[in-house]
Parts: structure tokens; C-alpha cells; sequence
């Protein structure tokens, strides 16, 4: 997850706000915490998901020091470094650790994408690519942002990082299929689930054919209005 100054986009006086970012769900973790290194120093409790038991598997290792975790001492050293000092990598480490407070599982095709658990709405939901591999279709895609929009507060973000014009991407050998969507087929589902854009932008990223066909990549951060609103 980028560091996005959400307050800072959309014009809002954050400093009332800040403070009160508690929790943090990751929907659709994989085996992967790259994209909670920055968001650590903003929230103070962080929830990684994911469908499967073998990923959440994989980020318990992490979590415990197991000697057979994935090493992801590179991707931490080169985000200490874009946030401004490698050497605290050790840091960060130990930080994200404190932070991820559970792994949970998690089906973004069900109305409570956490179900059977009952989680109070927390202040922000976070997803990278999930969503365009679990739907097989647009309508399915626009019923899951709705779950997962269901998640946040009312005053609380959903932030997606979408991969656009895909149809399939590989892990190692195997080829998953991928949902092919556009920045406007996202923009609408999230505004069909009820929350404000305040803020979209396609990175002019491009990718070798080997690995995936996506056409880039999009970032969306949306609001859920306030109860008053
Ligand atoms: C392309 S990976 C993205 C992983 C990670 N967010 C990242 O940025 O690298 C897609 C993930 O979606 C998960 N997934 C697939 N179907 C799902 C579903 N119905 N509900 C929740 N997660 C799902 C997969 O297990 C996989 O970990």
C-alpha cells in the first residue's frame, strides 16, 4: 500500500482524523505483506486475509520468525529507503509484526466477506488485486465491492489497487485468470457501493507478457459518507 495522504486528496482537515486510524484490513493478503509496510505507521492494528490457508500460512511464518518465511528483507530495505532511511528496515520489520494483529479468512463473494466473524466497520479497507482474480464477471466484481465496502465506517476509506486490461497472470508455471476491467468499470462499482472517489490515478505501468497481459495499473481511494451526511 502506497503511503496516500487520503486527507491531503480529498481537501479535508485530517488533523482530527488522523488520529483516530485504528484498524486496517488488508482483503486478499496472498502470501504477501509488501503492501502493509508503509501502512504500519498509520494504523495501529492492522487484519491480513485471504481465501486461502496455505497464503495465510505463509504470512504466519513470516510472523514467527519461521526460518522457512519468505525473505522479504529486500522489498523492506528498498521502502525504508523511498520513506527516507534504509537502515530502519530492522524497524519496520518488527513494527509490521507488532501491527498484524490477526490473519483471518475471507471470501469477498459473501455479503460479510469475514463471515462467520462479525467485525465492528473499521476506518479503512485496503486491496491489491484481489478482487479482478476472485470475479468471474462485472456483476459479481460490483457485488463484492459492495462486501467489502460493507467493512468500512461510515467516514471510513476503501482503497483498491487494481490491475487494468488483464485476462490472465502466471505464478511460476501455473496461469490464473484475471477479470479484464477498466478504471471506469471500478469507479462506478465503488460509487455503486455508496462511497465518494476523492481521489484515482492509472500509474503507466507496464508489464512483460510472460508474467501477465495487464495494461497497467490503477489506484482508487473513496470515502464512505458520514452517518450526519
Ligand atoms: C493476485 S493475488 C494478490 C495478493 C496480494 N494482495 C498482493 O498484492 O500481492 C490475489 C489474491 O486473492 C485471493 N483470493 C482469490 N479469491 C478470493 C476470494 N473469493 N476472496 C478473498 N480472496 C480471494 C487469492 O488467494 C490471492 O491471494
Amino acid at each position: 500500500m502506497p503511503a496516500i495522504d487520503v486527507g491531503e486528496m480529498s481537501g479535508e482537515n485530517t488533523s482530527g482524523t488522523w488520529s483516530h486510524r485504528d484498524t486496517l484490513i488488508d482483503i486478499g493478503s496472498g502470501p504477501s505483506i509488501y503492501q502493509l509496510l508503509s501502512a504500519c505507521e498509520s494504523f495501529r492494528e492492522i487484519i491480513v486475509t485471504d481465501f486461502l490457508e496455505q497464503n495465510r500460512v505463509e504470512i504466519r511464518k513470516w510472523l514467527e520468525k519461521d526460518p522457512e518465511a519468505f525473505d522479504w528483507t529486500s522489498m523492506v530495505k528498498y521502502t525504508c529507503q523511498m520513506e527516507g532511511d534504509r537502515e530502519k528496515w530492522m524497524e519496520k520489520e518488527e513494527k509490521l509484526r507488532r501491527t498484524i494483529k490477526q490473519v483471518l479468512p475471507c471470501d469477498v463473494t459473501l455479503a460479510n466477506p469475514l463471515d462467520p466473524l462479525v467485525l465492528q466497520p473499521v476506518d479503512c479497507v485496503f486491496s491489491s488485486y484481489c478482487l479482478e482474480s476472485a470475479c468471474n464477471d462485472v456483476p459479481t466484481y460490483r457485488s463484492a465491492v459492495k462486501n467489502v465496502g460493507s467493512l468500512v465506517k461510515p467516514g471510513g476509506h476503501l482503497i483498491f489497487a487494481v490491475i487494468l486490461e488483464e485476462t490472465y497472470y502466471m505464478v511460476g508455471p501455473h496461469k490464473f485468470n484475471c477479470l479484464y476491467l477498466t478504471p471506469e468499470i471500478v469507479t462506478d462499482a465503488v460509487k455503486g457501493a455508496g462511497f465518494e472517489v476523492l481521489w484515482s490515478q492509472a500509474l503507466g505501468f507496464t508489464f512483460p507478457l510472460a508474467i501477465c497481459d495487464a495494461k497497467d495499473t490503477f489506484f482508487i481511494v473513496a470515502k464512505k459518507p458520514s452517518k450526519s451526511q
